[in-house]
């Protein structure tokens, strides 16, 4: 089981306002105790934090204002004491325009780094050299004025993009990957890893026909009125993936690939033996409540690739209760999706909160710091998911002692903090922690073969071993026919009360997973 700690919303240990590695190590137990096994840190690096982080300024550092390299030492061992594995965010695509090797890049067309970067002469017209247009809004070209060229940047300007047709880039990034390898990583979460290598002529992206123009749930539009043919998912990519697969697998160190391609034909590449260990499927974070799509695809999915990686919340998209309606219902819906991909092929991955059934915070809209909402890239901005953990119902919530966090506490009540949930058997929180001790306690959750079984519109149902999982995402009850033998509930959606036995049919309430165990 997965976690996903946004490290400077996690946990304060000095009162700066800011979540650190102390802040992380002391919530350990915590995580432990929820059933989690692999942590995924959000970027750590030295950053000027126009991107949050993913703007890394110095790979082989720690960012001072996330603690030392000894408290990462000892994060890193007493995780390993209680047998969690630490993934680092590995961001390989573009660096901060305050690196080192950027600023030399810039500074000196003889440098060795320059070729680091994308450096084009004006196009023809004498502007940008072709059409691709930036995630964050606007070209992905900047004019630098130092360099007499323009760069490429497919996120922030902030953001250079490497050149990962140069060599030396490559090297660099085996040396640093095997570094924090060797101080006790258990391997990588890759940053956008699909998007490193473009064509090399660079050619014009075609543009989508109007008429079939989607905007995803963060609202940008401008990203998806092109083809992104040719500045992403190349095909000579897997010599890349090969490469870092070099370092981490003589280790047995995990590669988890932050790929955002949702058609399983296109993803199977990127994954399993052919690309990385395993990838995120972004299926299910992408859109609001969408039943049929779910069942549909959660198939799909599974059918197209391998080694998918469950997720329904992140630093990057609207909560999922917020995206499933909100309120009570938003909360019942995400518990009843995660009770679903509980038993799912490979592991799902908790969002911090996520346990929580935390919704988007409120962010006053003079606050926001979202470089994709300033840009003009979105409509949506990515801080409502990224306010702090609300662990007490103190003034800092228990995450900092500081009156001024780095980012709004976001409104958060009583009712959903841990200690309050803690204390409540029907909390959300309860409700997670029995879903997640069932998938540990419950081997055939993990390992069992997985056979669907029939079921109506709306509905998606699972053998894995002698476990039987039944999620009804329609509006209505489902009846369905449980399998041969005599069936004992072990999770449902609303009830933390003991389970009772079924035989024959079981009737499951509209919006609700079943969980239930062959005596
Ligand atoms: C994906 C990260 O999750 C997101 O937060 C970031 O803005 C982009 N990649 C660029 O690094």
């Amino acid at each position: 089981m997965g976690y996903q700690v946004y490290v400077p919303s996690f946990q304060d240990s000095n009162g700066d306002g800011w979540g650190d590695l102390p802040g992380v190590t002391s919530r350990l137990g915590y995580l432990a105790d929820l059933g989690v096994t692999i942590i995924w840190l959000s970027p750590i690096h030295p950053s000027p934090f126009v991107d949050h982080g993913y703007d890394v300024s110095d790979y082989r550092a720690v960012n001072p204002r996330f603690g030392t390299l000894h408290d990462l030492e000892t994060l890193l061992g007493e995780a390993d004491d209680r047998g969690l594995r630490v993934l680092m965010d590995l961001v390989p695509n573009h660096t901060s325009a305050e690196h080192e090797w950027f600023g030399q890049a810039r500074h000196d067309r003889h440098s060795p780094y320059r070729d680091f970067y994308i450096w084009r002469d004006p196009g023809p017209g004498g502007g940008p050299p072709n059409n691709w247009v930036s995630r964050f809004g606007g070209s992905a070209w900047a004019w630098d004025e130092e360099a007499g060229q323009y760069y490429l940047h497919l996120f922030a300007r902030s953001q250079p993009d490497l050149n990962w047709r140069n060599p030396a880039v490559a090297e660099e990034f085996d040396s640093i990957m095997s570094a924090w390898l060797d101080l006790g990583f258990s391997g990588f979460r890759v940053d956008v890893p699909h998007v490193v290598l473009k064509h090399p002529d660079l050619p014009d992206n075609p543009l989508v026909p109007e008429d079939q123009v989607v905007t995803d749930v963060r609202g940008s539009r401008e990203w998806w009125r092109f083809q992104h043919r040719y500045d992403m998912d190349q095909p000579d990519l897997l010599d890349i993936y090969a490469r870092w697969r070099a370092v981490t697998a003589p280790r047995g160190a995990m590669l988890l690939g932050e790929v955002n391609i949702t058609d399983p034909g296109r993803l199977r590449r990127h994954s399993a033996d052919l690309g990385l260990d395993t990838v995120f499927w972004f299926g299910l974070i992408e859109h609001r409540w969408e039943p049929d799509r779910f069942t549909e695809w959660t198939r799909k999915a599974l059918d197209g690739a391998s080694g998918l990686v469950w997720v329904l919340s992140s630093h990057d998209r609207p909560r999922a209760p917020s995206r499933y309606g909100g309120g009570a219902t938003g909360r019942r819906r995400a518990l009843t999706m995660a009770a679903l991909t509980v038993g799912l092929p490979c592991f799902p991955l908790l969002y911090q909160g996520d346990e929580l059934g935390l919704e988007d915070a409120m962010v006053p809209a003079d606050q926001v710091q979202d470089p994709l909402l300033r840009s003009g890239g979105a409509t949506y901005a990515r801080d409502a998911a990224r306010t702090p953990m609300p662990w007490s119902a103190t003034p800092g919530l228990g995450f900092t002692d500081s009156p001024e966090p780095w980012i709004t506490l976001g409104g958060r009540t009583p009712g959903q903090t841990v200690s309050a949930q803690r204390r409540d058997p029907a909390s959300t929180l309860n409700a997670y922690r029995r879903l997640l001790r069932l998938r540990a306690d419950d081997s055939d959750l993990r390992h069992g073969k997985l056979r669907w079984l029939p079921a109506g519109q709306g509905v998606i149902s699972y053998v894995r071993g002698s476990t039987l999982v039944v999620a009804n995402l329609s509006p209505d009850p489902a009846t369905i026919t449980l399998p041969e033998g005599r069936w004992q509930l072990t999770f449902r959606t609303d009830d933390p009360g003991p389970g009772h036995q079924a035989m024959g049919t079981a009737e499951i309430p509209a919006e609700h997973t079943w969980i239930l165990r062959r005596d």
